[in-house]
């Protein structure tokens, strides 16, 4: 496994969290309450996306994971889910280039295989690119959908069973996480919701299990590195406590380094 689970080591009080995940909640609000289409929301929110991969690169976060499309938006109409297409398009296009100048890692997670071919190879593409970057790394969740994560991790780590000649075998939390599409990265610290709504929307199931959750009525085009401080701070004021007493984790959290 690349990282220790969040589950299972407490981060060190009143830190940065390491890493932040973003359900971008809004964009249509955002311009109906403006007489806007409500694409107008959606390009609003790509120029917000800049503004927070910025804030995250100069605050020391070390993974932004942002909500770009989900398995369930397919049922929008289908005008609106191409303008969607369209966007992620133009924004590779544009930002790829920044992003790599600025030692980010670009990573796109989801069933990507619905998307059209121009796409896939973009994406393909981006990753390749920044791949060696050591900065943040920004993950764009598209197709994504947490309940998807879960079974393809399955049946994936079903298949190497199979070839290891172990099929049917039991299998434990940590066999099968290493298969989730974000095994690359530990558990988000801090989950955060933009749009007012205080659901998951079928987000990343698994990997939010300790998260701590920050829901916020601001709109998504309107979320801007100031909000991102205000959540960062109501994440720094809390006690992650993982089953444990509060009087078990002050004592943990003060003790020296060495010990
Ligand atoms: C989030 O904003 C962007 C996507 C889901 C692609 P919405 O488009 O859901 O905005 P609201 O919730 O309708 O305001
Ligand atoms: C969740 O937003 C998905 C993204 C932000 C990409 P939605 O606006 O689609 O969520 P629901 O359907 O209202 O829960
Ligand atoms: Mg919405």
């Amino acid at each position: 496994m690349a990282h220790i689970s969040s589950t299972k080591e407490i981060p060190v009080a009143g830190a940065i969290p390491k890493h932040i995940a973003i359900i971008m909640d809004g964009n249509g609000r955002w311009a109906t309450k403006r007489f806007l289409p409500r694409v107008a929301g959606h390009v609003k929110g790509v120029e917000a996306v800049r503004g927070i991969v910025e804030a995250c690169v100069s605050r020391g976060v070390s993974y932004l994971t942002l909500f770009a499309f989900s398995s369930e938006n397919w049922r929008r109409p289908a005008e609106e889910v191409s303008l969607l297409m369209r966007l992620f398009v133009t924004a590779l296009e544009k930002e790829v280039a920044k992003m790599h100048a600025n030692n980010i890692r670009l990573k796109v997670v989801g069933d990507l295989t619905r998307f059209d071919a121009q796409l896939q190879k973009m994406i393909k593409k981006a990753e390749t690119k920044t791949a060696d970057n050591r900065g943040l790394t920004v993950t764009i969740c598209a197709n994504y959908g947490g309940r998807w994560d879960i079974v393809q991790a399955f049946n994936h780590l079903q298949e190497q069973l199979q070839a290891a000649g172990k099929a049917g075998q039991a299998i434990n939390e940590d066999q099968l996480g290493a298969h989730l599409a974000m095994a690359y990265a530990p558990e988000p610290d801090l989950f955060i919701r933009t749009g007012g709504e205080t659901r998951i929307s079928n987000f990343l199931l698994w990997q939010l299990a300790y998260s701590e959750l920050h829901f916020t009525d601001t709109f998504w085009p309107d979320f801007d590195a100031a909000a991102l401080d205000a959540a960062i701070l109501s994440y720094q004021a809390r006690e992650r406590r993982f089953g444990q007493t509060s009087a078990q984790v002050s004592k943990q959290s003060s003790r020296p380094e060495s010990d």
